[in-house]
């Protein structure tokens, strides 16, 4: 068994730990490396081939395109799971008994009063201001008004385990409630609050879609889609937003402030705004005639900054296994619905037509999670502008769990080093020498 691996930097030669995961994933610990060579260091941008802890809450094998929730596959949870449990596995690593879900549950309910000065916050942003930018915004705000300790330390474990607990509820609560206000903001509709009688999913859609002065007709097949859509985005290991969690985490700012960052990072178009990104691409090839080879074309052209978006993926070589459980639901949801939607004809043939280009196959770029998922949530009546925002309700139990998981492994401060590439010492000349 090859336990260690061997560096050699000219006549020195080192030797380095490796860690194997319980999926015989190997790592070599570099720990020690700059120490050991006075200085020299490893660079790998964008992370591609570096990781930045161990964590026992989520598996993926891009290769295989298999994902797991602490041991439990993607498509056995998606198919069989409620959100709410799936959202209590990641964050406590087991799933609950009936009675451990109804109580995390009523905790939620209780929770999710949202201070009503959250609302004068609220009001101040232009409807024409972006929902991911308000929903960053009035999560960081949360703080203000929930100054809780986050301070997890082991003074007492107990206090500091329930009130680890509290802000895990208290997300849980009054996330769902801040994703409504700012998509009836935008709608100039009355802000609802929850109907604590409800199930958590189909509570966050009565709270969005509401209309005033007429009762709420909850409809399953919106809440079975949504339930899936929320499970199949509750995490994915060390993503950009997850990583930008468990950084801004690692400072010890507290579990708001943290996943006030993770939005603003999902909300990236390479990231978790690609959802949004790619109804409007379709929507272009619609208007342009649904001429798709000319997009295709157009993705391939290394001098044009246009991309396929929707598609490649930075760890799936292969399908993203949510992205084939999607395909199947939005068949599902548009037929449940008899909605006749011309984008998803134009998505289809975007996706044969890839699936059989070189450019696409040597690259291995294929559809990753958010080729599909804004077709079901047009199909649901959830504009574009708010794609990205329910991909951040689903990602919830994703941030908060490896925030928990980072923060009780006492992990240190994120700081990464560098290579410095710019000027060498020189001496300041007065403005008149320059
Ligand atoms: C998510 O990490 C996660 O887990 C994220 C996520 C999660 O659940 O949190 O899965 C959610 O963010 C999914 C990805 C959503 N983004 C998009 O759909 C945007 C479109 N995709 C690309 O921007 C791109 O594929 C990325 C950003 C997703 C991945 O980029 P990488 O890994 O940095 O790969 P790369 O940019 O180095 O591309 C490798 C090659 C390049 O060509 P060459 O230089 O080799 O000639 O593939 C090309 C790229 O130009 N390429 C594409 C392409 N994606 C990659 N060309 C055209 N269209 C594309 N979409």
């Amino acid at each position: 068994m090859i336990d260690k691996a061997k560096l050699q930097i000219g006549e020195n030669s080192y030797e380095f730990p490796l860690i194997v995961g319980t999926e015989n994933e190997i790592a070599i610990d570099i720990k020690t490396l700059r120490g050991v060579t006075d200085g020299v260091i490893t660079i790998d941008a964008g992370y591609k081939n570096t990781g930045a802890c161990q964590s026992a809450i989520t598996f993926l094998d891009g290769e295989k395109g298999i994902l797991r929730y602490r041991g439990y596959s993607i498509e056995e949870l998606a198919e069989k799971a409620d959100f709410l449990e799936v959202a209590y596995l990641l964050i406590f690593g087991e799933l609950p008994s009936k009675e451990e879900l109804q109580k995390f549950h009523e905790d939620i309910k209780e929770n999710s009063i949202v201070d009503e000065d959250v609302r004068k916050i609220l009001d101040a942003f232009p409807k024409s201001a972006h929902p991911m930018g308000v929903l960053s915004s009035l999560t960081s705000a949360l703080t203000a008004f929930n100054p809780s300790n986050d301070k997890i330390n082991n003074i007492d474990y107990q206090r500091t385990k329930k009130s680890l607990y509290d802000n895990i509820v208290k997300v849980l609560g009054k996330i769902p409630v801040l994703v409504s206000w700012a998509y009836r903001k935008k709608l100039g509709l009355p802000l609802e609050y929850g109907d604590n009688s409800l199930g958590y999913v189909e509570n966050i859609l009565k709270m969005m879609f509401k209309k005033p002065n007429e009762d709420y007709v909850p409809n399953q097949v919106i809440i079975t889609a949504l339930n899936k859509l929320l499970i199949l985005h509750a995490d994915h290991e060390q993503n950009c937003s997850t990583s930008t969690v468990r950084i801004v985490g690692s400072s010890h700012a507290g579990l708001f402030a943290s996943i006030s960052s993770g939005i603003s990072a999902l909300w990236g178009p390479l990231h978790g705004g690609a959802n949004q990104a790619v109804l409007e691409m379709l929507e272009a090839i619609r208007e342009d005639g649904g001429d798709t080879k000319k997009y295709m074309a157009k993705a391939k052209d290394k001098n044009d900054p246009f991309r396929l978006m929707g598609f490649g993926h930075r760890v799936y070589k292969n399908f993203d296994p949510r992205a084939k459980i999607i395909k199947v639901a939005a068949y599902e949801v548009l037929n449940d619905l008899g909605i006749d939607d011309p984008i998803l004809e134009i998505a289809k043939s975007l996706e044969k037509e890839a699936l059989n280009d070189p450019y696409f196959v040597d690259r291995k770029l294929y559809p990753n999670v958010d080729f599909y998922s804004g077709i079901i949530y047009r199909a649901m009546g959830i504009p574009v502008e708010m794609f990205t925002v329910m991909f951040a309700l689903g990602r919830l139990p994703g941030w908060i769990g490896h925030w928990c998981e980072m923060r009780l492994r006492k992990e240190p401060i994120g700081r990464p080093r560098q290579i410095y590439t710019g000027e060498t010492q020189r001496e300041f000349k007065n403005i008149s020498q320059r």
